[in-house]
């Protein structure tokens, strides 16, 4: 079907069957701040660029689909972090939503600590030079290869998470001879959603030990996390620093937050009724919301330090405790914001009075999160600017099946034509890291890009790489 013969205007929700959409923006060249990463602009030619390069001379240099990320972004981002929670604290970034050698280089430079979840993501930390002392290490199922090296590497923190796990580790640490800092993972009975919390039922999920006992109140109740904090004092080869909630992901709503921290330091009180033991650390967890799109509305560092200590110390001087160490894992909230991912338009199939798809040449294996949490994303042309008229529009990959959704709906000019670029901003997190072979696609590299220089931190695989596995 010829474009020119249909061409696509403006179309309006009511006569649209579903999907989430507001109007379409006054510019479809404006670039919102809140989503993009802070150096990418619009030059005066029409075209996207970041850390002052054109992002045509990227997709010629690194090839598409690429991730970009802004190493400028990152760094502003971690320095907020650390300077918004001061010495007092520590900010442990988490791993699992990006991790490379170059992005351990950066968090130890920027005086972050660092949240690991697997053998992987310990060895990439320790490669790259990261110190041992600044590492935790999570997991609801480390395997005794996974703890007996964190022991030796003398790992910071292990966050115990189990009743096993409390045996294994201390196990593990007494036969190298080691006394093992541990927190204890805590369930608190908050589950946060992105603009709410409610209460869940304790057994019903994976992580951590609860605080309370029958499923009836959550105050530092006689549940498992009490009986672990007992069974860890009484052994001599772990040192019990603190207790460890983690309540959720892509959270806006400080709430839930608080009610975590007032039950961690119910358990502290009682804890220092119990056993004499006043425990110096509190660590709450990661899980702060980003901007995907315009609409969504993040709290800043500053704040989320400020409301947060507040708590802990309010609900401290209460007790009678002293304020302990706090820390926090923000994952998503440091890496989310600073990538975009960089796609070619190929196809695109208009379905008249509806949408049009435009088929981009990555999809679900290097952004699995649209068709997996039903995420929303914001999309722009970035290779030119367009005065063309606003057409809605689905960006979807290359992949086999129909939920291979990048974009649910966007705006795109309806001059879109294949070979222009698109990015979808906000893929700094959970994106590289949750990607796949699906397909057997290749995975995208992660391009960084600073003061305009860019370079490969992560290359893109190759049909060998796939090979070099297939040993058959
Ligand atoms: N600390 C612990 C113990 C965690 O389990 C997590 C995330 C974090 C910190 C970091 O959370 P963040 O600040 O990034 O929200 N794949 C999902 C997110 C899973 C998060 C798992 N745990 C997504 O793409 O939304």
């Amino acid at each position: 079907m010829s474009r020119s013969a249909h061409p696509a205007g403006p179309r309006h929700a009511d006569v649209l069957p579903e999907g989430h959409y507001t109007a379409p923006p006054a510019d479809l060249n404006s670039l919102d701040s809140r989503v993009w990463a802070q150096t990418v602009e619009r030059t005066p030619e029409g075209a996207v660029a970041v850390g002052g390069l054109d992002v045509r001379r990227l997709a010629e240099e690194f090839g598409t689909p690429a991730y970009v990320m802004d190493e400028t972004d990152f760094r502003a981002r971690c320095r907020a972090w650390r300077d918004a929670f001061g010495s007092d604290a520590d900010v442990y970034y988490a791993g699992k939503a990006f991790l490379s050698r170059a992005v351990v280089r950066w968090l130890h430079e920027e005086g972050l600590n660092l949240d690991v979840c697997s053998g992987g993501e310990l060895a990439t930390a320790l490669d790259a030079g990261m110190p041992a002392e600044r590492i935790a290490l999570h997991g609801n199922n480390k395997s005794d290869e996974e703890i007996e090296r964190a022991v030796e590497a003398g790992v910071g923190r292990i966050v115990l998470d189990s009743f096993q796990e409390i045996a294994r580790v201390a196990h593990t640490a007494a036969r190298l001879g080691r006394r093992q800092p541990v927190q204890i993972r805590v369930t608190v009975g908050v589950e946060a959603h992105t603009h709410e919390f409610i209460a869940t039922a304790h057994e019903d999920q994976k992580f951590g030990l609860a605080l309370a006992g029958g499923g009836s109140s959550s105050e530092a109740g006689e549940g498992p996390a009490a009986e672990a904090v007992r069974r860890v004092l009484m052994l001599d080869s772990l040192e019990l620093t603190g207790i460890h909630s983690h309540i959720g992901s892509q959270i806006f709503d400080m709430a839930g937050f608080e009610v975590s921290a007032r039950r961690v330091v119910g358990l502290l009180t009682r804890i220092r009724d119990e056993h004499g033991v006043e425990l110096p650390e509190i660590d709450l967890g990661g899980g702060l919301g980003i901007a995907y799109t315009p609409e969504d509305d993040p709290r800043e560092p500053h704040e989320i330090a400020k409301a947060l200590g507040d708590i802990v110390t309010r609900e401290c001087e209460a007790a009678g405790l002293a304020v302990p160490r706090l820390s926090v894992e923000p994952g998503r909230a440091i890496a989310g914001p600073t990538a975009f991912t960089l796609y070619e338009v190929g196809t695109l199939k208009e379905l008249e009075g509806l949408r049009t798809y435009v088929s981009v040449d990555g999809g679900m294996s290097d952004n699995i999160r649209t068709a997996l949490y039903d995420a929303e994303y914001s999309v722009a042309l970035v290779s030119r600017a367009s005065a063309a008229e606003p057409m809605l529009s689905r960006v979807v990959g290359k992949h086999c099946e129909s939920g291979d959704i990048v974009v649910r709906d966007a705006f795109l000019p309806a001059d879109l034509a294949p070979g222009d670029l698109l990015a979808v901003p906000a893929t700094g997190a959970y994106c590289r890291s949750m990607a796949s072979n699906y397909n057997h696609a290749l995975r995208p590299p992660v391009v960084a890009v600073r003061d305009g220089q860019a370079r490969t931190i992560v290359r893109r695989e190759t049909e060998e790489d796939l090979l070099r596995l297939d040993v058959g």
